[in-house]
């Protein structure tokens, strides 16, 4: 039996463990990408290790998600990042370039290269063949050290497309598919790698789109074959010379295989408040006024998906109700639409082009009124995203934004072009990009490197270090929550928020705000504590505050039914126990403020079961911790940083 291509990137990036899914493999990193509002912390943790260098083939520092400097925070935070990446030897990607996923597919991913990212999103790079995988930020700081990461050997599920996308359906229709029908718990574990005929019909910003959503199944990554449609696009970026051939063998074994038809899909709609939650636009009974649209973002903000949203536009203009914002992926792709005159219809329309930046899909900007009613063509839809609380988030394709906007309700490129709509398949990526770098700052020589002075400005405070799990822990309850709490519901987004991720001591009085305003407060007056969750705790973005700030305020344990992949790990790192409920139901007995107690900790973690008694219920429950021998290595050591540090000194890379 033949390899997947999953398999075959992961082989030959081999270091050691097994290859088994579920087991641990280590596996050396090519290139390791950061953004502006998490990376502060993963360039503190490189700082702290002491390494020279980056040990990695390319790192990049993108600025790309905040850059309205509504204070001092950010533009410090933003010299703090150029500063540290001459330091280390890291590739600046400037503000203005656009969102580092658009970024680092076009300039830097190639077939085969192992990526890992500090965000979510990463997997966009899959489009290109290579097996790109979102993870903290620590992890990152971890990558560019050049050890071995460890990743849970994942589960390949082969997903066949065969035929192909009908005008006015994009491809997020096929990842929105996707979602509705493996739900955003279903990819935990695994590899989409996508292939079949319908794959050759699908460009590498379509399967750009794909990959990104990848992220909302909760799944490893996704990827693509590099085939002629990568060589094609790379020759397009004058990056050819970087491009081979990469796929499955023909007779390659999966873990899982999937159906998808690409001709039968039509218009969908993710409805509030989660990606999964996909029906037909045409199943929609109400209309209600929808107050804001927004197309772009790393996921829909391609070349074809705003000229297919300008000629859905064409002739039009948006209703009076809503606010039309365009967030462009990238400066190729905006001087591209420049150039080919749809910009110029998408203003015509009335569509007011923002900053090239991450902006309202992660609430810097243009949050939804009250009880507002938003449609994005971004990734994420939970309570809370957009910025307010009771706002109603819908995600579709870049086409049904754009129709949405004219007709100021739910709508499709049908319902606008009629039988037009098929004009959209003459839209194709263009066969040459607007190559300039010049937004890029390479990085400097290592004499160059040594001169170069850190600048940390005043909100750039130490990152916190966690202590290792004490013998006896004894503390009380200081949250309970529902299932699926997100990491914004942990770690709000938004421009001031944003601002604060340099200032642990500062943002952690944000903890749980939107969610529960009086946490940080009971947090820190408890000292200690153990958080309780539902299902998929921490689903979402991989920002690692969201376990960073509770350790800040003395919490020691999570104990829910399930907890998502990426947060899993930034609790290890951060010293946070990740515990799972042995019978689920247990969950019911517990109350707030109930007082837990657990003897002998670390020698019940080496167990990977742990008894705890909750003295003020006057019962006791068991749990157990789903980690591998790695991450229990990690836990004792008191968290990552510690962990790290005494790898590297065990081999001699760094002195004690
Ligand atoms: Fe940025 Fe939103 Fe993508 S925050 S990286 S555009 S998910």
């Amino acid at each position: 039996m033949g390899d997947s291509l999953t398999r075959k990137i992961i082989r030959s990036h081999f270091d050691s463990g097994t290859m088994t899914p579920g087991e641990d493999v280590f596996v050396t990193v090519d290139q390791t990408l950061t953004h502006d509002i998490n990376a502060v912390m993963t360039y503190l943790a490189f700082e702290q290790i002491g390494l020279k260098r980056a040990r990695t083939e390319v790192s990049v520092s993108n600025l790309d998600h905040n850059l309205l400097y509504i204070d001092f925070k950010t533009p410090d935070d933003h010299i703090y990042l150029r500063t540290a990446a001459e330091k280390y030897g890291v590739y600046v990607s400037r503000p203005g370039n656009g969102i580092c996923h658009m970024i680092h597919t076009c300039r830097f991913a190639s077939p085969g290269k192992l990526l890992m990212g500090g965000d979510s999103h990463t997997p966009s790079s899959g489009a290109v063949g290579a097996l790109a995988i979102g993870v903290g930020g620590m992890d990152v700081a971890t990558a560019m050290t050049g050890l071995p990461m460890r990743l849970t050997m994942p589960k390949v599920v082969k997903v066949n497309l065969t035929g192909h996308l009908k005008p006015g359906v994009n491809a997020k229709e096929v990842v929105l598919e996707m979602l509705r029908r493996v739900t955003i718990k279903g990819g935990l574990g695994k590899v989409f790698e996508y292939v079949g005929p319908g794959v050759l019909t699908l460009e590498v910003p379509e399967r750009l789109t794909i990959a990104n959503m990848g992220a909302e199944m909760g799944a490893t990554t996704s990827i693509f074959p590099a085939d002629e449609v990568v060589k094609k696009f790379m020759e397009a970026q004058d990056r050819g010379s970087e491009f081979i051939p990469m796929s499955a063998d023909e007779d390659a074994e999966y873990d899982e295989e999937m159906e998808l038809d690409l001709s039968s899909l039509e218009p969908l709609i993710a409805l509030p408040h989660q990606p999964d939650n996909v029906v037909p636009v045409s199943s929609l009974r109400e209309h209600p006024v929808v107050q804001q649209v927004f197309m772009g973002s790393c996921t829909n903000g391609s070349y074809s998906d705003f000229a297919k949203a300008a000629l859905v536009m064409q002739g039009h203009h948006v209703d009076e109700n809503v606010q039309c914002t365009a967030g462009i992926a990238s400066k190729q792709i905006y001087k591209q639409l420049m150039k080919d005159g749809y910009l110029d219809m998408l203003i015509d329309a009335g569509v007011r082009i923002l900053e090239l930046s991450c902006g309202p899909c992660c609430a810097i900007g243009q949050v939804p009124p009250t009880n507002g009613i938003a449609v994005r063509t971004s990734n994420r839809n939970f309570r809370g995203r957009a910025g307010s609380p009771n706002a109603n988030v819908y995600l579709v394709s870049p086409e049904t934004a754009a129709a949405t906007a004219i007709k100021g309700t739910f709508a499709t490129a049908f319902d606008v072009m009629g039988p037009d709509v098929g004009k959209l398949a003459s839209v194709h990526e263009p066969e040459h990009y607007f190559v300039d770098d010049s937004m890029l700052i390479k990085p400097l020589s290592e004499e160059e490197a040594e001169k170069v002075e850190v600048i940390k400005g005043p909100n750039i405070a130490p990152l916190p270090v966690p202590e290792k799990p004490e013998k006896d822990l004894s503390c009380r309850i200081s949250l309970k929550g529902r299932d699926n709490i997100s990491t914004d519901d942990i770690t709000p987004a938004g421009a001031e928020f944003s601002s604060m991720r340099s200032n642990i001591p500062l943002m952690s009085k944000y903890c749980y705000n939107r969610y529960d305003p009086e946490f940080a407060e009971r947090a820190r007056g408890l000292g200690k504590s153990i958080i309780i969750g539902g299902e998929n705790y921490g689903q979402g973005s991989s920002r690692e505050h969201a376990a960073i700030n509770p350790m800040y305020l003395g919490v020691k344990c999570v104990i829910a039914k399930s907890i998502a992949r990426i947060h899993k790990g930034n609790l290890i790192n951060h010293g946070i126990v990740p515990m799972l409920f042995e019978n689920p139901e247990d969950y019911e007995k517990l109350e707030l403020l109930d007082e837990l107690e657990i003897v002998d900790f670390p020698e019940q973690i080496k167990k990977h079961e742990v008894t705890v008694r909750d003295k003020t219920g006057d019962f006791s429950f068991k749990c157990k911790l789903d980690i591998s021998d790695a991450e229990m290595a990690t836990i004792l050591d008191g968290g990552q940083l510690m962990h790290l540090k005494k790898q590297l000194v065990d081999r001699g890379i760094i002195k004690e």
